[in-house]
């Protein structure tokens, strides 16, 4: 951040704002289309592999190469991964809407019959993701419900050919161009 850097909207505004309804807020956010990722990495305690589905995923930084993803606090799989300092990213591939849905199951056995390799870092790099980028955590930050997780990029590659699994208005659909 530049040194004279200042915050645009300025100080938090007085003004009392009407509540944002939830389930609007649902709605009118579900029209903003993604793609979706699994987040991997391999819990220290156990050392088992974990993962969770992520849509909130985006590019952040080219240099330094910096990325994003929000994770829930009510996730039982971050802390797992946070507790690696480290993660993999594995942008799904339009055939990967049933691996999503298993990811994205609290309490489901995640990683039976999912094949993946390990990374540079040692985080599972799923079987028939479209790409896949290596991180380690390089900042949080603590946003109402969720942490913005930063990670530094140390690798990234494209494994398949292929289009992507999309997300929107909370159904799956497809890349069609
Ligand atoms: C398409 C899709 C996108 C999701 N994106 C996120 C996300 O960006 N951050 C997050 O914390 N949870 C997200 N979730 C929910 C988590 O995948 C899910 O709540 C979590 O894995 C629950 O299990 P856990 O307790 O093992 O973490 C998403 C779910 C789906 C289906």
């Amino acid at each position: 951040m530049p040194a004279d850097y200042e915050d645009p909207l300025g100080p938090e505004p007085d003004a009392e704002y009407p509540t944002v309804d939830a389930a609007r807020y649902r709605s009118v956010l579900g029209h903003f289309a993604t793609g979706v990722t699994v987040i991997t990495a391999i819990d220290p305690d156990g050392d088992e592999p974990v993962g969770l589905a992520a849509n909130s995923f985006t590019s952040v930084s080219l240099d330094p190469p910096l990325v994003a993803f929000c994770a829930a606090y009510s996730s039982s799989t971050w802390p797992r991964i946070e507790r690696a300092r480290k993660f993999c990213v594995n942008i799904l591939g339009e055939s990967q809407e049933e691996l999503c849905r298993v990811m994205a199951t609290k309490g489901a056995d995640k990683f039976g019959g999912v094949g993946w390799t390990a990374s540079i870092n040692g985080s599972p790099v799923l079987d028939g993701a479209l790409a896949w980028v290596d991180c380690t955590i390089d900042a949080e930050h603590d946003a109402g419900d969720h942490v913005i997780v930063v990670g530094r990029v140390h690798d990234l590659g494209l494994e398949e050919e292929g289009r992507p699994l999309l997300f929107f208005r909370g159904g799956y659909g497809r890349f069609d161009a």
